[in-house]
């Protein structure tokens, strides 16, 4: 059975830095293979793991729906777009990734999703880790791409609008009624101690504790020279931060 990690946030948070942390430190512990889904239109997991961003699900949907409306009734239409969607992955040593990139157009042929869902299901069987890095609108979640989460992290900032934004996602996971296991508040890029402003609105969206990952110079200066996290040395604070929140996610 695959253990579901998602990633989720407002824009800019770090959700992609966190998941390419997680990644990295699921590798060095030998939980492989693992799956990187890039949930995120803009897509950049990819090259901040140290990969070529390659084809998206969402370009091969596309060149997929055109063709299809143009082939006979009868043609093994779902064995060719499985055969197309393999060109969407990305494959590396005990690392695979998978990009989703745009959602689909007004023009949305919806029964290519539906074998989309199918794939995914089927694929994701495959993997014994699936790190997904979602989008800051959290579209992936509300369209029910994924049908559960075992570890959902919704990080946050140390800021009001952070924290506020991270009460609404998780009330949205309420209401969509998605299966999540296990939910896990993050603050990243904290410097020195908590302002008792962010204690109290956090107070005020019901979250009793965090998981605190600090403003890391090293994941600045890499992000700047675009270089991928898999080369951050073992003594960045963030990455150490992260590993201990793996600690928990995983033991759960
Ligand atoms: N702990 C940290 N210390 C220092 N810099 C950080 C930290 N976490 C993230 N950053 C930096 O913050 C910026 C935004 O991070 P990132 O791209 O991971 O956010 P995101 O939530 O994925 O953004 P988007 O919503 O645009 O996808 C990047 O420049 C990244 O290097
Ligand atoms: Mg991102």
């Amino acid at each position: 059975m695959s253990f579901l990690i998602a990633v989720a946030g407002k824009g800019g948070i770090g959700k992609t830095t966190i998941a390419g942390l997680i990644v990295r430190n699921l590798k060095r512990r030998g939980k492989v293979p693992i799956l990187a889904v890039d949930a995120d239109s803009n897509v950049n997991l990819a090259e901040t793991i140290g990969f070529q961003q390659g084809k998206t699900v969402g370009a091969v949907r596309e060149e997929f729906s055109s063709h299809m409306r143009n082939m006979p009734p009868g043609m093994g239409k779902e064995t060719l777009l499985e055969l197309k969607l393999n060109e969407a992955m990305m494959e590396g040593e005990g690392l695979d990734i998978l990009a989703m990139g745009r959602g689909e157009g007004p023009g949305c042929y919806c029964p290519v999703n539906n074998m989309m869902r199918r794939f995914l299901e089927v694929l994701i069987k495959n993997y014994p880790f699936v790190v997904i890095d979602n989008e800051a609108g959290m579209e992936h979640l509300s369209r029910r791409i994924l049908q559960r989460i075992d570890a959902l992290l919704i990080v946050s900032d140390p800021t009001p609008k952070g924290i506020r934004t991270a009460g609404r996602i998780r009330a949205l996971t309420e209401e969509l009624e998605l299966s999540v296991g296990g939910s896990y508040f993050v603050i990243n890029r904290i410097e020195g101690d908590l302002d008792p402003i962010i204690e109290t609105e956090m107070e005020k969206e019901g979250f009793t504790s965090f998981y605190g990952i600090p403003m890391d110079r090293l994941i600045h200066d890499y992000d700047l020279s675009l270089r991928p996290l898999t080369d951050l040395p073992e003594e960045s604070v963030a990455l150490k931060a992260v590993d201990e929140i793996l600690d928990e996610v995983i033991q759960s």
